[in-house]
């Protein structure tokens, strides 16, 4: 059987054990923050979904969680600024102390209009805890409260996150070196 993943498309950035030294480091610094508070984590899918379950349960504080579902690529690897909402929010979220839980912030297109949707319901407070920050390839600001890891201009892959739907199981945070021309 051929090996998964094969070897030469992707180089290791961060084990699954200095992943969850860092999510423990995280989740610290939040509780610190929120002590006395319930948040509503609010985990931004599909990418989040790994870290968010690690980050929630490495968290002690009565929270509730809400998954937002957006797609701001299709299946290429570069962003198009549109964002489409394919799963929205089971809750009103009017008054609440929101957590965004994203992972990665790239361009900061996404995160930029995931911002404006909970602020215009009535959030009352909003901070955003990203796993991955590439800071080189912003072109919105946005305000990132927690961040796990900045990395280069690399494409990521693994912990939840994908290209083309492939590598979301990855234990790892990997460096995708072959990556697809986008559509
Ligand atoms: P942005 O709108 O350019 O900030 O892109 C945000 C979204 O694009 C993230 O939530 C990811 O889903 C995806 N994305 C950006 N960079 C990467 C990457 O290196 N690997 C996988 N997904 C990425």
């Amino acid at each position: 059987m051929r090996e998964y993943p094969p070897p030469e498309a992707i180089r290791t950035l961060y084990t699954p054990a200095a992943i969850a030294a860092r999510v423990g480091e995280l989740a610290h610094a939040i509780a610190n923050d929120y002590a006395g508070r319930s948040p509503i984590l609010v985990a931004i899918l599909k990418g989040s979904f790994v870290f968010a379950s690690d980050l929630a349960r490495a968290l002690p504080l009565p929270l509730r969680i809400e998954f937002l579902g957006v797609r701001s690529y299709g299946s290429g690897t570069v962003s198009t600024g549109a964002v489409q909402i394919t799963q929205d929010l089971t809750h009103p979220i009017e008054n609440q102390d929101i957590l965004i839980v994203e992972d990665i912030v790239d361009t900061g297109l996404t995160l930029a209009y995931i911002l404006g949707l909970i602020q215009a319901r009535g959030a009352r407070s909003v901070r955003v805890c990203a796993l991955l920050d590439k800071p080189s390839r912003r072109r919105v600001e946005v305000p990132v409260d927690y961040v796990g890891f900045s990395v280069g201009d690399a494409f990521v892959v693994g912990y939840g996150l994908d290209c083309a739907e492939q590598y979301r199981n990855l234990p790892a945070l990997c460096e995708l070196l072959q990556v697809p021309d986008s559509p």
